[in-house]
């Protein structure tokens, strides 16, 4: 299964706090320069809200609770994840990270080690998270990071002897604290039952009076509490979004992971800006994508499939040697063994495509079963039917599914001929060696073996004269 996973830290230790894990994830912020009615943190990145990923993200580490605060007057963020294993923390006025974390602090026991996570940083490399864990040792530690442009980040100030002393926020910060490179991610590990202690003790005597979560770091060291860090190895992973111009960086920054880990699973894709993976891909080894193919839900790429350019994948299973050609559109679409789809081939849910099929350009199916080496080849409608094995539906076929109430079936046997321009009226059925002649209209089921054709014996008029036109 590839997913986006990060690489390095190769000295961290593969150890979890040895407390329980309280993973508390703060998604109430206002999101104001998102201009929209959507809350931030639902906003997609990959196809999936930014909280999906964080709340994915918190579960890889096994947490005993996963706590989310939440802005009560944006109920849509707690009903996007309704059936989910969620404490939903409300904070009913935004006063500050420090005070959005002491929302789900009551739920939390003094024995636990919490993790703090924001809900609109979705990239975050679980790599930079274990390396957390392995540092922790029961008080603060913290998750910075030196990203290309430190602005708007708190600054971390260290001591000579490069202890933390303290986060100062940017807009708090004077100017020889503002060259500082390296910066707060806002992520945290700390002691529940200290970090109580320290949660209330903050005071919102700021420039944005507000409670700020970073502060916690001077009463620590006040406490004499040596703080631990982090540096996290990618900077680019722990970018938030705040307006959708970040979105979008954010987006592309996913593609570039995601398609990089099919690349090393196995998977040649020709140019990895343009193709976009908006779920989880699994694929086996020399697999080609062309450009431009948007890769959706869960797929599956057998060895050897080839995608072409321009082509739509959403949830799809397709078997080692299945070849889609350019502009088609599947969803749901299983192939059970190697074979030929498009171009432009539209292929709907529930349509089981065995070895040698082939659908071709401007055919459309739904809920249909094709058996090994049928083909549909050209401009045709099949829908709720079962086809055998080596059958030969003509161009312009159309199975006649829905009476405008109902939906019925076709079932067609092996090695049927259906002629060009049919019509095949479900309920009906077509006998196996069944042929079918060109333009007829089958209300009535074909007996297997015998040609059936339903249409007006073809005339010719002797003597007939095309009308001319009057003076
Ligand atoms: C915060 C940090 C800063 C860090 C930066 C990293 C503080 C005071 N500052 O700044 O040091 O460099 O993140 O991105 O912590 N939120 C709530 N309730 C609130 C306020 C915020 O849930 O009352 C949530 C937001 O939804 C967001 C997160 O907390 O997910 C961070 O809030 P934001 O206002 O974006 O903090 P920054 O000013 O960016
Ligand atoms: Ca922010």
């Amino acid at each position: 299964m590839v997913r986006p996973l990060g690489e390095g830290y190769t000295d961290a230790l593969e150890r979890l706090p040895l407390n329980p894990l309280h993973i508390i994830i703060l998604a109430a912020g206002e999101g104001t320069r998102m201009r929209s009615q959507l809350p931030k943190v639902l906003h997609t990145v990959g196809g999936r809200p930014m909280l999906a990923h964080v709340i994915e993200r918190a579960r890889a580490l096994s947490p005993e609770r996963v706590h989310v605060v939440f802005n009560p007057e944006t109920p849509a963020v707690r009903e996007a994840f309704t059936g989910e294993d969620l404490a939903w923390a409300p904070q009913a006025e935004r006063l500050g990270t420090g005070h959005a974390v002491m929302q789900a602090m009551p739920d939390v026991p003094d024995n636990a080690d919490v993790l703090v996570l924001y809900g609109d940083i979705p990239l975050l490399d679980p790599a930079a998270l274990d390396a957390l864990c392995a540092v922790h040792d029961g008080g603060l530690t913290l998750l910075t990071m030196k990203p290309a442009n430190p602005r708007g980040y708190g600054r971390i100030v260290r001591d000579l002897a490069g202890a933390v002393d303290a986060i100062v926020e940017e807009r708090d910060a004077d100017e020889a604290t503002r060259a500082i490179g390296e910066v707060n991610t806002g992520i945290l590990l700390a002691g529940a039952g200290r970090l109580r202690d320290w949660l209330g003790r903050l005071s919102a005597d700021n420039s944005q009076g507000e409670y700020y979560l970073t502060d916690v770091v001077a009463l620590a060291r006040g406490d004499g509490q040596a703080v631990n860090t982090v540096i996290a190895e990618d900077a680019t992973r722990l970018e938030g979004a705040n307006d959708r111009v970040q979105l979008a960086a954010l987006e592309a920054r996913h593609r570039r992971i995601a398609t990089e880990s099919l690349m090393r699973a196995g998977a040649t894709v020709l140019d990895p800006s343009r193709l976009d993976i908006r779920g989880v891909v699994e694929t086996g080894t020399d697999v080609i994508l062309d450009v431009n193919v948007v890769l959706e839900g869960h797929v599956r790429l057998g060895d050897g499939t080839r995608i072409g350019p321009g082509c739509v994948l959403k949830d799809c299973d397709l078997a080692a040697g299945t070849q889609v050609h350019a502009h088609s559109v599947l969803e749901g679409v299983v192939t059970t063994g190697a074979c030929d789809i498009g171009p432009f081939a539209r292929v709907r849910p529930k349509t089981v495509l065995a070895a040698g099929t082939r659908i071709g350009n401007f055919v459309e199916t739904k809920n249909v079963t094709l058996g090994e080496g049928s083909k549909a080849s050209h401009l045709s409608y099949l829908g709720d039917s079962e086809i055998g094995a080596k059958v030969n539906i003509g161009a312009g076929t159309i199975t006649c599914n829905y009476d405008g109430a109902n939906k019925h079936r076709t079932v067609i046997g092996d090695g049927a001929f259906i002629g060009s321009d049919s019509q095949l009226v479900a309920p009906v059925k077509v006998g196996a060696g069944a042929t079918i002649g060109a333009g007829s209209t089958i209300s009535r089921d074909a007996p297997e073996g015998q040609l059936t054709i339903s249409r007006a014996r073809q005339t010719t008029v002797t003597g007939w004269k095309r009308p001319v036109k009057k003076d």
